[in-house]
């Protein structure tokens, strides 16, 4: 087993960007490496990843929910999460395993925050109600432009059920995409600002860089944390 991957048992690592971000590509190379080596792993996706995380993802990425208020989509962002964190991230550490998360609470400062207005402090309050000492060891930033982002999620859509995308088409788009390329340089701005004020617990990575080079990246980065001596 590589030195590094046997490391990551038992950890909690979130990987986190914009929309577009690639990060859900690196996610799945991660999962295989560990798989091929012995490591188990729990994959996580928010909001979702429940039962009823999945009927809240419903509400809130659905486009006809207009009136939907700003502190009203961050404690639905937070309700899922909470129950995500008590059914399948605390019993998946309790067993050792790796937990990977695509996206957590850095989302929620982000979007909410960043992109929304809503202050850190808030945010920050509510997630230590609902997650509790459950914080991730890593949270893994993959950085774009907006414009390469909008470009990829608005080529061949990957896996989400949803048909091939017509590329600079926004029929698809959910709620939360919906807002465009300004709200997404907001969040951007505000994940770079959280790699930045706490460069232990974040690895800031270039997702713009050939889909290689960005995993390389990343297995160097986590070597760095995590690998055993
Ligand atoms: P999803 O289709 O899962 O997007 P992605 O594949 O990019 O992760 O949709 C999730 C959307 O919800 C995405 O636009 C980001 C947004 N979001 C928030 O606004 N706040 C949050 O706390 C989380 C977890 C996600």
């Amino acid at each position: 087993m590589s030195s590094w991957v046997s490391g990551l048992a038992g950890r909690f690592i979130v990987f986190d960007g914009i929309d577009g971000s690639g990060k859900s590509t690196q996610l799945r190379r991660l999962v295989s490496a560990c798989t091929e080596d012995g490591v188990r792993v729990c994959q996580v996706r928010e909001p979702g990843g429940t039962t009823v995380g999945e009927r809240i993802r419903e509400i809130l990425l659905d486009r006809t929910q207009e009136g939907m208020t700003l502190r009203c989509e961050m404690l639905l962002y937070m309700a899922s999460r909470v129950q995500l964190v008590e059914e399948k991230i605390r019993p998946a550490l309790d067993r050792r395993e790796l937990v990977l998360a695509d996206r957590f609470v850095s989302s929620t400062l982000a979007y909410q925050g960043s992109a929304g207005g809503i202050s850190r402090d808030d945010i920050l309050a509510v997630a230590r109600v609902a997650i509790g000492p459950t914080w991730p060891d890593l949270v893994v930033i993959f950085d774009v432009d907006p414009a390469s982002a909008s470009r990829r999620t608005k080529g061949v859509e990957r896996g989400k059920g949803r048909g091939v995308r017509p590329a600079g088409s926004s029929l698809f788009d959910d709620r939360i995409e919906q807002r465009g390329d300004a709200y997404q340089a907001k969040v951007r701005q505000g994940f770079l600002e959280q790699a930045a004020a706490d460069p232990d617990r974040y690895l800031l990575i270039d997702g713009t860089a050939p889909e290689d080079d960005v995993w390389e990246a990343l297995v160097k980065g986590l070597r760095a944390r995590f690998a055993r001596s």
